[in-house]
């Protein structure tokens, strides 16, 4: 029996072993051929290529925070996240509405940290602060020292302007999408997903974390997951989404989520649907199920506007990523449409697409407008393949990188445009003008009738 044991006991070693061997040997395979982490349709399509990934130093002291962002929680509430390489350093916030280090309230929050194969984190501080007045400036120290960052906070009533950036990736295209997005006030920066691009480098969403600090510390960042936030690495990181989930945390819980992958929130008379395009989403779902009674507790007097984010696009003429989004469409589009959402906001490929409204793959003046904003300035290049011949469904297709702006004047009307970073932060390369169908009596009716018709069967 005893020596049954030992060779069962050395049987294991040695498994472990040639396991572990794997696991360094695909770990040093995708730092030297990144691509193989592409899918078959990724490889397919010729893309310009971008710029290389600019590496951001930490140029502060161990103990002083970097990486700091805002993001939204609940009605009147803000979470500050940062990272401190000095495990000692507190989760605390210190803000007020004056500037220069006289602060009139501090908050505790928590910190996590992960290990990611032979990867440590830093101590990523989590605080969420207020309540805090609307439209306001507040001036913040996280930690007790370090600079002073300052945020507004979005306005409480209409107008409200979000910034709509997708596969924002860490490039000179990065930067210079974030210098046009700078040169015009906002309020909310939404992002459909892909962030850092760091597929499994980890010291690359340190990196992100310090390029984006100037912008994101100052207005609130929403955020979605893309592909490049999974990470899954064999046998080590079979869950995914390890370094997204610490790193920026979602409101879910207070939409009634159980997910960091999907939540909702409101502000400014708009309702805002954080879809993930890579958490289950079928009608068995936890996703399903939640955006169900999500979409139900909406009151278009309160909102009028539903404007909905997910990564992999349920309409695209691209030839990159075609039918990536489509079981998700086939799965999900009856509740948008039934719920009358106003507009959906895609990433993933690499360009700037807007149709019409759509619904179920025709033009429907009651389902929502379509817009893929993939462009940020990733390291993969643009999408430079459209197919022909051109959609009708599909109204302006262009593969450069920029950043659209969403403008709500009103409880009825909204200004889309998209800004493209070779032009002056004047040019507005498309624009158009959108009405809420929260004011279209004739959708509503038809729903109505709809839901009649359906009882009597
Ligand atoms: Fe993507």
């Amino acid at each position: 029996m005893e020596g049954q044991n030992k060779k069962m006991i050395i049987r294991n070693c040695l498994v472990i072993r040639v396991l572990i061997l794997f696991q360094i040997f695909s770990f040093f395979l995708l730092i030297i051929f990144p691509q193989i982490i592409q899918s078959e349709e990724e490889k397919s399509f010729t893309r310009q290529r971008s710029g290389q990934v600019i590496f951001t130093p930490h140029e502060r002291s161990d103990s002083e925070p970097q990486q700091v962002h805002i993001s939204l929680v609940g009605k009147d509430h803000m979470r500050v996240s940062w990272v401190t390489e000095d495990k000692n350093a507190r989760s605390v916030v210190e803000y007020g509405t004056k500037q220069g280090g006289e602060y009139e309230a501090k908050a505790k929050g928590y910190h996590t940290s992960y290990n990611y194969f032979m990867y440590q984190s830093g101590k990523i501080h989590h605080v969420v602060i207020g309540p805090l007045k609307p439209n306001t400036n507040y001036f913040y120290r996280c930690g007790g020292l370090g600079p002073e960052f300052s945020f507004k906070t979005p306005p409480l009533n209409f107008p409200i302007e979000f910034v709509v950036v997708g596969d924002l990736g860490q490039t000179e295209w990065t930067t210079s999408t974030l210098k046009h997005v700078n040169s015009k006030d906002y309020d909310v920066f939404l992002l459909p997903g892909d962030l850092s691009y760091s597929d499994t480098q980890q010291p690359l969403w340190d990196s992100f974390g310090r390029l984006v600090e100037p912008y994101a510390s100052r207005r609130p960042w929403m955020t979605t997951e893309g592909n490049h936030e999974i990470e899954i690495l064999p046998v080590t990181e079979p869950t995914g989404f390890k370094a997204y989930n610490a790193r920026w945390p979602n409101p879910h819980k207070e939409s009634g989520s159980n997910s960091n992958l999907y939540y909702s929130f409101e502000l400014a008379g708009t309702h805002i649907v954080m879809l993930g395009s890579y958490a289950d989403f079928d009608d068995e779902s936890e996703q399903y199920t939640w955006l169900v009674d999500d979409l139900a507790k909406v009151d278009r007097k309160k909102t009028p506007w539903v404007v909905v984010l997910l990564h992999a696009p349920w309409y695209n003429t691209n030839e990159a990523h075609q039918g990536e989004g489509e079981s998700m469409r086939k799965s999900m589009e009856g509740l948008l449409y039934e719920a009358r959402v106003d507009l959906v906001f895609a990433g993933h490929v690499h360009a700037y697409e807007r149709f019409t409204r759509v619904y179920n793959n025709n033009e429907d003046p009651c389902g929502p407008m379509y817009v893929t904003i993939g462009d940020g300035g990733n390291r993969e290049g643009l999408a430079l393949s459209y197919k022909k011949p051109v959609s009708p469904l599909s109204l302006y297709r262009e593969a450069s990188f920029g950043h659209g702006r969403l403008r709500i004047v009103n409880e009825t009307h909204a200004h889309w445009s998209w800004h493209r970073n070779n032009d002056n932060d004047a040019f507005v390369a498309d624009g158009v003008w959108i009405q809420s169908l929260s004011s279209f009596k004739e959708c509503w009716n038809t729903q109505h009738h709809n839901h009649v018709h359906h009882e009597e069967l």
